[in-house]
Parts: C-alpha cells; structure tokens; sequence
C-alpha cells in the first residue's frame, strides 16, 4: 500500500530517494519521509502531503546532505491519521534505529503494551514504531539478528527496511505479504516495494520472497530465510516500461485493482476474523452497546458504495435483525429525514471526501444518530468526522470505476453483519460458517480471476450493443445495479439494473434479439427457481441471455445463450464473486472499443461537488 526506497552506494542519497518516491507517487499518498544516514547520526524529515511538501521543507535543511545512504516512505494511513507524526521514518525512542514499513502488524497493540512496561515511549499512533522499538529491545550489536528476532514475535504482514547509527553503510531488509526488490547496480544497491522507484537507475534486481530477510552492505547483499539458513537467489533481469510497471504489468489500472482482488480481500480480513468464528473490529470497540442495542441503521452512500450498502441491508437484515434502510447521501440529506433514537447510521465512502455522503454523515450526526464510518482512503475527511468505524485497508483505487473498493466494502458489512448478530445473539454455528466462508472468499476469487478468457470473448460478442439489462434478486439484485453501472460508466453504453421480478412491469417490454441480458443466478434455494422463470420470460421474448451461475448448476444449460461459471458460496457472499465477471465484461467491453477506462469523460475519482 505503502512505497519504500532505500539506498546504499556513492552517489548523494537525497536526489535518489526523492526522485524514487516521486516515481511512487502516482498510487496516491498522504505523507512522505527520508531518514539520512549522517556523520553524527540518522537525519529524519518527514511531512503531511505530497513528495513536494517534503522537498520543500528539505530545502534548505539536509537537501544538501553528502549522505550516500538513506531511507524514503510514501505513506498511505493505516494506524492513524495522515500528519508529521505518523508519517515514515519511525524511530526507536533515543533514534537510533529507524524503520520504514509497509503492511499491518496484527498484534502491535499487544507488543506496545509490553514495551510500554518495560519503558518505551511512543510518540506516533503507528503499528511501525511499535516494530522500531521491539528490534532495538533485541539488539545487543548485530542488527540483522534483532530484526529476525523481533519479527518473530510479529503477527501480520510487512515489507521494512531498517538502519541502525552504529551501522552507517548498511541496511536490513524483510518482507511478509508486502513487496520487496533490492536492485543491483555498480557499487550501489537500492531497495524497493516497487520497481518503479528504481528502475532508472538499474534493472538488475532480486525479489524477496515471504519470510525472506536480507542485509545490504557496500561488500554485497546478502539474503537469508527467518531461521537464518542463507538463500542464493539469481539476479532478474527487468526490461519493462516505467508505464507498465506502475501498473503492475496490466494495460490499466483498472484492471490491476480487479485483479488485485484477493490480496485486497485478505487485506481487509486480516486480523478481524477469529478462530472461533468472531469477528474483532478494533474501530467499533468504543460503540459495541450502542450498536447492539440499535433499533434502525443507516446506510448513507452514492454511487458503486451505494450498492455496497443495498448487499450490507440484505446481510445485516438477515443476521443481526436489525432494520436497515440504505439512502443515497444525496437525496438523504435534502429530505427533511426522521431519525429516530437508537439510530446508528455508516457512512459508505472509498475516497472519504465524497461530499454528499459527507454532509448526510453530518445530518445523520446533527439529528442525533451515532455517525460512523466504511471508508478506504484513512484520515480522508469522512473517516475524521466520523466517531467510529471501519477501514477497508484495500490500498489506493486509482481507476475511476471503482472495483476492489466494492468487495471491500461488502466484505466490511458482512463482518459488521456478523459482530452485531454476535452482540445481540452471541457466537453460533451460522456464524461460524460464514467466517469459514469468508475466508475461502480470496481463493474463489483467484480462481474467477485466473482464466477469465470466456468473458473476454462474451465481451467480443456484445461490445457493439446499445443497451443491457442486469437482473437478479435477492442480494444479487445490487449486483446487477452495479454491473450495469460499470458498463455505463466505462464503456458508454446504456445498462440498467433492475429486480428481476420487477422485470415484467416494464422493462420487459424493451426485450428483443438486440438486448443482452445479464442475469445474475449464482445463488440456491428459493430465489434459484424463480430467477430461472424470470429467465424463461426473456427468452420467450428472444433476449439474448448471459447467466452467471454457480459451477455446479446445470439449470441454465438449455435457457441461457451464455453461461458463466462461478465459485460456490454461500448465498449471502454471492455478490463478491458475482460482481467480478461484471467487472471484467465492462473492462473488455470498453477497451475493444478503445475507451479509456482509467479516465471515463465527464467522471473524476472523488466527487467533491455537489
Ligand atoms: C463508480 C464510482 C462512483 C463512486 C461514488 C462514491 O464506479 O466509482 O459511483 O462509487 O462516486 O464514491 P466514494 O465511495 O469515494 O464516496
């Protein structure tokens, strides 16, 4: 989520490390920071904002630095707003050691707490500085021994580079789920999360793997697995554009953020759900009595967040019985509308900044209810008026078509779904499936994700139509709204969702041989058989159908023109498989006809007017 850039060689670092996180600035970040390893100790500036903010300040202060080894982060808040303070470099108390670090750790309000018995201090609210702490409480003069040490007793995940005064030509580096690459060049060495911050310089590189831990000095790199045993790993020679590496390889980034998928989902559940089938939601902790004994929810949204909530009313509803009602933020706010006590209203926003859905929080807040927040982007302006809530720790969403934010969000609800039923019902065996569930969700992805070449050819087939109708029901009904939102959005052309039942009281009468149907099937039981009559209705009207059904269902074989074969879950979870072949079939549809999904016209990222 985060960037890291690190440099050992003979050239001045301060350049290089700028120049390094400029080239990471393009994912989007809240704050930045050098460390410079200097005569008389490590330098450390850091500062609120984009990498021009830290040039700025560097002016003047140590951009003049001869320092020819230093460390530089690009943050994106997860433990604690953006500022000064929380931004990387972190340093031990006395500043000595100092770290930068992408991932989360788990259980650092646990390891803060047995430092804070033994005497350390903290003066950020960051998981990293608790972790620059823990190495220094292992260090006795070998600074690559602390760091596997102390990341021994680490839950969760990282990628860090860690310098220590008493080691000026050197740095050590680890990664656990979060990227890592050192490059080699001639008499430097550089290290990265991503190869896009060094690749100017050199384009020989070698990854860290997980578990991987490795120190790099003047003499060489050396790389190591956590129980110490030496890796001799072969150098990668990189050849691609810095276009193509900014994207991960994919053509936009777009299609990066849905493929991005199962790490986001994993990265949203991480640490939030039990063994037992409990759900821990540090963000709601201060709240757990007021929302167990809420009498109504709101969910307060626009847009692809919207729908999000539409899925979060079907599982709150279902799990916890609590009446939900989902608002468009706009029209919520201009209605005049009655909030009664016990109202706990969630305010459903990527950005943070939209501004319709930050004034509903603000009226939802006026009339009395308990303001919270789902929000990806930390410290955005939702997350900071709201009084409590959830992040969805899915990383920068760059494409304006939002993807990887929806089952974020979804994925969100549903475990705010669960701790309320647990709240108010206590652990049971329903609850227990659906967390098992739940965490097959990222592999079911992958395997949606892994050949989707059916959906680029169903893609081929419809890109040159007018119109399309999405239908589904039940929790695939604010799939459907969101699958005909995406083609819209992106590809220009006319799509409506719609219920499927509610199909026959008008929409059915558009149906012909020119109008693609997308009706969305995947789930069992009651709503199965009615979506496979509402399916008969368009056939019998000559509608051309593309079914998304779960692998094992063979009702569709002889009604739908298309069939796409989804992952079986539980009905519940649907919508996080279901929306993925609507993603992907709006992405082909719009890149064959050559639209620039990235920067649909007349849309921006984050809708900050009225
Ligand atoms: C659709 C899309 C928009 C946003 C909406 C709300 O792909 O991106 O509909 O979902 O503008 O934005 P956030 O979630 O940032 O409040």
């Amino acid at each position: 989520m985060c960037g890291i850039i690190g440099y050992v060689g003979q050239r001045p670092a301060t350049p290089l490390l700028l120049d390094g996180l400029k080239r990471l600035e393009y994912r989007g970040y809240d704050s930045s920071g050098i460390a410079l390893m200097q005569d008389d100790g490590i330098n450390v500036m850091k500062k609120k904002g984009r990498i021009s903010a830290l040039e700025g300040m560097l002016n003047g202060h140590i951009a003049d630095s001869k320092a020819t080894v230093g460390i530089g982060h690009t943050r994106w808040a997860t433990h604690g707003v953006p500022n000064d303070l929380n931004a990387h470099p972190h340093s031990s108390m006395g500043g000595d050691l100092v770290l930068i670090h992408n991932g989360i750790i788990e259980n650092f309000s646990e390891l803060k707490e047995y430092l804070s018995n033994t005497g350390y201090t903290f003066t950020s609210d960051t998981d990293t500085e608790v972790l620059a702490n823990l190495i220094l409480d292992f260090y006795e003069g070998d600074l690559l021994k602390a760091v596997v040490r102390a990341l021994h007793r680490v839950a969760g995940t990282y990628g860090i580079v860690v310098m220590h005064k008493d080691h000026p030509r050197s740095m050590v580096v680890a990664r656990k789920g979060s990227p890592l690459v050192v490059g080699v060049g001639e008499d430097e060495y550089f290290v990265a999360s991503d190869l896009a911050a060094m690749v100017e310089h050199t384009r020989d590189v070698i990854f860290l793997n997980d578990n991987e831990v490795g120190i790099i000095e003047d003499s060489g790199f050396r790389h190591f697995n956590l129980d110490e045993s030496p890796i001799q790993r072969q150098i990668t020679h990189i050849d691609f554009t810095l276009e193509q590496i900014e994207k991960g390889g994919y053509r936009h980034f777009m299609l990066k953020e849905i493929m991005e998928q199962p790490q986001t989902l994993e990265d949203t559940m991480r640490g939030r759900l039990l063994p037992d089938g409990g759900i821990k939601l540090g963000g709601l902790n201060q709240h757990l009595d007021e929302l167990a004994n809420a009498d109504r929810i709101l969910l307060l949204a626009c847009g692809t967040s919207y729908h999000a909530g539409l899925v979060g009313e079907y599982v709150i509803e279902e799990l916890a019985r609590i009446p939900v009602e989902v608002e468009y933020a706009s029209e919520f706010r201009y209605r005049n509308p009655l909030i009664p006590p016990n109202t706990v209203a969630f305010a459903i926003s990527q950005s943070g900044e939209t501004i319709d859905t930050l004034e509903a929080l603000r009226e939802a807040k006026s009339r009395g209810a308990l303001g919270l927040g789902i929000v990806n982007s930390v410290g955005s302006t939702i997350a900071r008026e709201s009084v409590g809530g959830v992040y969805l720790h899915a990383g920068p969403e760059i494409g304006v078509a939002s993807t990887k934010a929806f089952t974020s969000q979804v994925t969100v609800l549903m475990m705010i779904a669960l701790l309320l039923r647990q709240q108010r019902m206590g652990l049971d065996e329903t609850s227990q499936d659906i967390t098992d569930a739940l965490r097959r969700i990222p592999d079911q992805v992958s395997t949606i994700l892994k050949d989707h070449s059916q959906i680029v050819d169903i893609a081929k087939m419809f890109s040159r139509a007018s119109n399309f109708l999405y239908l589904g029901r039940g929790t695939q009904y604010p799939v459907a709204l969101e699958g005909a939102l995406k083609l819209k959005e992106i590809s220009y052309i006319h799509a409506e969702g719609y219920p499927a039942a509610e199909m026959k009281h008008g929409p059915i009468a558009l149906i012909d041989r020119m109008m693609p149907v997308v009706v969305l099937a995947a789930q069992s039981g009651a709503e199965s058989a009615k979506i496979i009559s509402n399916t008969q209705e368009v056939r019998a009207r000559d509608g051309v159908v593309i079914a998304v059904v779960t692998e094992d269902d063979h009702q569709m074989d002889n009604l739908a023109n298309h069939i796409i074969r989804i992952p079986k879950t539980l009905n519940l979870l649907v919508p996080l498989l279901a929306v993925l072949p609507m993603q992907l079939l709006s992405y082909y549809v719009a890149d064959l006809l050559g639209l620039d999904m990235d920067k649909p016209r007349n849309l921006a990222k984050a809708v900050t007017v009225e």
